[in-house]
């Protein structure tokens, strides 16, 4: 049985009061509960702050980005180790945003993907086809394609620190959310490709999340497909009322 995860991805938002408000009243509205794994990820400028807001509740911590080296002389980058050093347990890496408008590729992602890992993280690896590439029935093979860069040389030890995001390019920040059926679709797609590579036992056990456009209103419908395993949201997660009601949604799944 999976536990759903529920991540919030604040991206480039919120400020260093705001960011401190905004986990503190996530932390108030989630109380104790475990049944639900969740975690907030702020830009790095806000991590320790957040950090401090986090500790002692059950929210996890994690970063947006790293960069594959431990340190020296890459300015501008953040090494997986400060990531830890900061409090983090989790960092998204291939967000598309960061493929698309930085011009990630899967080998850049998959050398970071190692890196984390190697320092304790759990990576969230994001996956996704654009628009065209849906409309053109690529989906499956854009999909075959980043999971199997992506996840080279991952071992089914190592996946089973990771998690794997779902987010069609087209739904992210449109409003425009992949339909249950859609998204479960992909879900299978990438959990059978993960079997090939990984085992079926460690797909079986790997926690997909669904992301692009999840509110509290299409929590419900999204959360209960079989292959669903959360979700990684990006707009919704800065209002902690919409992030706390996803939680809630999660919840309710058996
Ligand atoms: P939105 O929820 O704003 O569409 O963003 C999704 C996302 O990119 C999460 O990583």
């Amino acid at each position: 049985m999976r536990k759903k995860f529920i991540a919030g991805n604040w991206k480039m938002n919120t400020t260093a009061i705001g960011a401190e408000l905004l986990a503190a009243a996530v932390v108030k509205g989630l109380g104790g509960d475990t049944s639900v794994t969740v975690a907030v990820c702020p830009p790095f400028p806000y991590l320790f702050r957040v950090g401090q807001a986090l500790a002692g509740s059950p929210v996890g911590l994690g970063a947006q980005n790293c960069y594959h080296e431990k340190a020296g002389a890459f300015t501008g980058e953040v090494s997986p180790e400060m990531l830890v050093d900061a409090g983090c347990r989790y960092v998204i890496l291939g967000h598309s945003e960061r493929r698309h408008k930085m011009g990630e590729a899967d080998a850049c992602i998959n050398k970071k993907t190692h890196a984390a890992l190697a320092a304790g993280l759990q990576v969230i690896l994001c996956v996704g086809e654009t628009l065209a590439e849906r409309d053109g029935a690529k989906t499956d093979q854009v999909l075959d394609t980043q999971i199997t860069a992506g996840l080279e040389k991952i071992t089914a030890e190592l996946l089973a620190k990771m998690v794997i995001a779902y987010e069609p390019v087209w739904a992210i920040g449109t409003g425009r959310t992949a339909t249950p059926e859609q998204a479960q679709q992909a879900h299978v797609t990438i959990r059978k490709r993960v079997a090939q590579l990984c085992g079926p036992a460690a797909a079986q056990a790997l926690v997909i999340q669904y992301g692009g456009s999840l509110t509290p209103k299409t929590a419900d419908g999204l959360l209960c497909q079989p292959d669903i395993d959360g979700g990684l949201i990006g707009g919704a997660s800065l209002k902690p009322e919409e992030f706390l009601a996803i939680v809630a949604a999660a919840k309710k799944v058996p």
